[in-house]
């Protein structure tokens, strides 16, 4: 039987802004992702993040528990989590979308600041990135 697969979106507040900690996320998530199955999209907003993940349901489970703990955001909150027969971003394995830099960017995330996003919004704004992308 095939695994499970799931999708979890959060949304955090980010405590450390600097560019070496985008670089080290970054590496990690490269590193890590392909291996495990996980695939996804990581906006990156001027005082927050919001991250989609997916993959096999342990798998994102057990990376959502560590990715809680990082002392590089704060306040993370779970805006879905479904169950799902196919991914979405299957050939990423964790896309890095610096707010400022989106083609689908509204004037709503212009600011850069997620925090404040409904999750049917969080759903629309990677389905539109899913399109943007991938024609
Ligand atoms: C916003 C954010 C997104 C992250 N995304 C991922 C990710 O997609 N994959 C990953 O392995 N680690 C990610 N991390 C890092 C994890 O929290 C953790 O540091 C890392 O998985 C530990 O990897 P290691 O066990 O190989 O040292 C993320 C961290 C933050 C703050």
């Amino acid at each position: 039987m095939r695994e499970k697969l799931k999708q979890v979106i959060y949304v955090s507040e980010r405590t450390d802004l600097s560019e070496d900690s985008l670089t080290n996320i970054f590496d990690t998530s490269h590193k890590n992702n392909p291996e495990k199955g996980i695939t996804g999209c990581l906006l990156i907003g001027s005082n927050s993040y919001l991250q989609f993940l997916e993959g096999p349901n342990l798998r994102v489970e057990e990376l959502y528990s560590k990715i809680k703990l990082d002392s590089r955001h704060k306040n993370v909150k779970q805006l879905h989590d479904q169950s799902v027969e196919e991914k979405l971003f299957s050939s990423w394995s964790m896309k890095f979308a610096p707010f400022n830099n989106l083609e689908w960017s509204n004037q709503e995330f212009d600011s850069g600041n997620f925090l404040n996003i409904e999750p049917e919004g969080a759903i629309n704004v990677f389905h539109s990135i899913n399109e943007v992308m991938n024609g």
